[in-house]
This record gives structure tokens, sequence and C-alpha cells, in this order.
């Protein structure tokens, strides 16, 4: 039973921002943002203290942070975040996709990385009470969003190996369109060569930044050889695909099913991959989680047993993947184009999120 005491937008403290964007200059920001690279106003923080607990909650201008050059962050990378978007609906609400889920996996994640986590409350209270200010940011045009930052890092200066005694919660905002550049299209997978994303009883499943950092040489060697995403396989046996860089990746089969890696401890569990399961099964296909080799998968694309390859995660969406390389084949996934089911999946799913289609499964939360 979750003891804490009740938490609600009011207890975010609220400074201004005197120096908030015009509506002018908003509307220029929110022309055609690059993803995360466009700022609101404010952002929401509170400090959690050993002794104390959590406290000291506050909505303040956006601005760069003090911190100690001895912060635990700062060198032993404790630190986790989550990622969820808020939508414009037509008549003017403002709406969050399954807030819970990312407030359970943060906790999740908190708890691997020794960080104490925020209530599923104080989250959803955190994000009212910055919406309550910055809810001009949430964009009304197409497919765009506000996506939602949550982060918690130990700031505690203290180079001693241990869970920092002094934890800070930020919540920022960065309205956005599409993650990949140029918009929704098929994209093209490098797959990994010599390089793991997490190995059993590691952070894997955890979704803290030392994962994507892991991840970054890997995926500067995807662009290098022209591929917008990199695929790792399993660390035991270097043989099963798991992840993308950030975001999961599924298969759909001539036969009508469709498969995704499960989930071992090494992937991260995402909301949408959760989604997507609910929404292929409420649809009455079989979802099979399972291992899947590199090796089957490549040869299923080619002899045409796999038809669709696609990722999916809270920046993703759902994004069609045409390609899959690697220094040793090139192959295209059915013609190059975006797979049938992959675009049905990523309309039905957008279409609830921005209430086009009946929520069905009771998947948003209205926040403003
Ligand atoms: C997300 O989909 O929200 C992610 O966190 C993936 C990436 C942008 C880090």
């Amino acid at each position: 039973m979750d003891e804490s005491p009740t938490v609600t937008a009011a207890d975010y403290t609220l400074t201004a921002n005197s120096a908030a964007a015009s509506a002018a200059e908003r509307t220029r920001l929110m022309e055609a943002p690059a993803f995360g690279m466009v700022f609101t106003d404010h952002m929401a923080r509170a400090t959690w203290t050993i002794d104390g607990g959590w406290g000291n909650r506050r909505v303040e201008p956006f601005a760069d942070l003090a911190l100690h050059p001895g912060a635990t962050v700062l060198h032993y990378s404790q630190q986790v975040f989550e990622g969820l978007k808020a939508y414009r609906w037509a008549d003017g609400s403002t709406r969050l996709f399954r807030p819970e889920g990312n407030a359970r996996r943060m906790a999740a994640s908190a708890a691997r990385l020794g960080l104490p986590a925020l209530s599923e409350q104080d989250f959803l209270a955190s994000i009212e009470a910055l919406l309550a200010v910055d809810g001009d940011w949430v964009p009304t045009e197409g497919e765009s969003s506000l996506y939602l930052r949550p982060l918690l890092m130990g700031t505690e200066p203290c180079l001693g190996v241990r869970p920092s005694h002094e934890v800070e919660y930020l919540l920022m905002a960065c309205p956005v369109g599409a993650y990949f550049s140029g918009g929704v299209r098929p994209v093209s997978i490098w797959v990994a060569q010599g390089f793991h994303r997490a190995g059993e009883g590691g952070t894997g499943q955890a979704k803290t930044g030392g994962n994507y950092a892991g991840s970054l040489l890997p995926q500067q060697q995807a662009q290098d050889n022209g591929c917008d995403q990199v695929l790792f396989l399993d660390a035991r046996e270097d043989k099963y695909i798991e992840e993308l860089g950030g975001m999961n990746v599924f298969a759909v089969r001539r036969d009508g099913t469709v498969w995704t890696p499960r989930v071992t401890g090494t992937i991260l569990e995402g909301v949408t991959r959760a989604s997507v399961i609910e929404l292929l099964r409420a649809e009455g296909r079989e979802v099979v989680e399972r291992d899947i080799s590199l090796e089957a998968l490549r040869e299923g694309i080619s002899d045409g047993s796999v038809v669709e390859l696609f990722a999916c995660g809270t920046a993703a969406v759902i994004t069609p993947i045409a390609r899959l390389v690697s220094p040793d084949f090139d192959v295209l996934v059915g013609d190059g184009g975006p797979g049938t089911l992959t675009m049905h999946l990523r309309t039905v799913l957008t279409d609830i999120q921005y209430g086009r289609r009946d929520d069905q499964f009771g998947w948003m939360t209205q926040i403003a």
C-alpha cells in the first residue's frame, strides 16, 4: 500500500518565468521543432533527502542547473528518466497516454539504480502543475505533441561509490513532431557489430542514461553505414535480436502472426510495445513474445515469411523498417515501403492518442 501523503499539483509552488516566450515566439519555435531541441518556459522539480524524503516541489523558470561538480550523477551516472507525451484533442483538452505505465516504470528503474521513487500520484501531479503553466506549448498541428521528459538523478556531492543521499526530480517538456528527420518514413537498421546494449543482471530493463550512452558509438556506426538506427543482439550468444538504440522491434509474418523479442531483463518494457501487443490481440491476432534469432529474421525477410518490420516507442510511435543491414547482408523488407499492418497499427494508436477513435482500453488521462 502506498502510504505516502497525498500530493496534488497544488503542492508544486509556481515561480513564473518573467522572460517566457511571447505567443509569436512560441508559435515560431513550435513550427517544425527537431526532436528534443525546443524546451518550454518552465520545469517542475522536487528534491529528496535521505532524512526528509520528497519535498520542495516547485515549478520554476526553465534554466541551467546549479550542480556541485562532485554530484553522484556526474561521476557514477546514478540517473533514470522517462518519456511520455501530452496530446491536444480537437475539443481543446490535453491528454496523456498511459502515464501510470511511465510512473511505474520510473519507479522500477529507480529501484535498480538505488534511487528513491516518486509516487505515481506525485508523478502525475508534477505533469499537471507543469501543464497548468506551459499548456500553450502543447501543439495543435497534425501529429505533433508535447514530449515530457521526467528525470531522477543523484545530486549529493560524494565521490564514494554509494547511492546519493540527495536526489533531484526534474520534469521538462519539448514540443515535438516525428522522431526521425524526414517525418514518418521507412527507416533502415544496422546490426551492432561486437557491441551489446545489456547483459543479464545488468541495467537493460531500466530506463537509465548509461544504456543510451553505450548505444551511441554503435548508433554512430549505424549512421556511418547509411542506417537510421542500430539493432542490438543479446550479449550471451550474440544471436538473438533484443531492441534498437531507443525503441522496441516487431516482425509481422506472412501467416498473420506478429513476433517480438520476449522481455528477459535485458530489454526495456516499452509502454508502446505493451500497447501494440494489446491492440493486436484485441484484433484477434496472435502475438508471440519469443527469442528471435537474427539468422531466422534475415532468412524470413529473404524468403518472404517475414513481411513487415517495425520499431515502436514513445518517441518513434510506430515506425516502419525498410532495410536490415550488416557487413554480411543488406535485405529489403517486403518492397521497402511502409507495411500495411504497421501503418494500420500506427493509425489506430494515434487515433486513440489524438481522440479520433474511441478510447476502448481506457488509456488516455485528461490532464488539462
Ligand atoms: C522514448 O521513446 O521516449 C525514448 O525514451 C526513446 C529515446 C528518445 C531515448
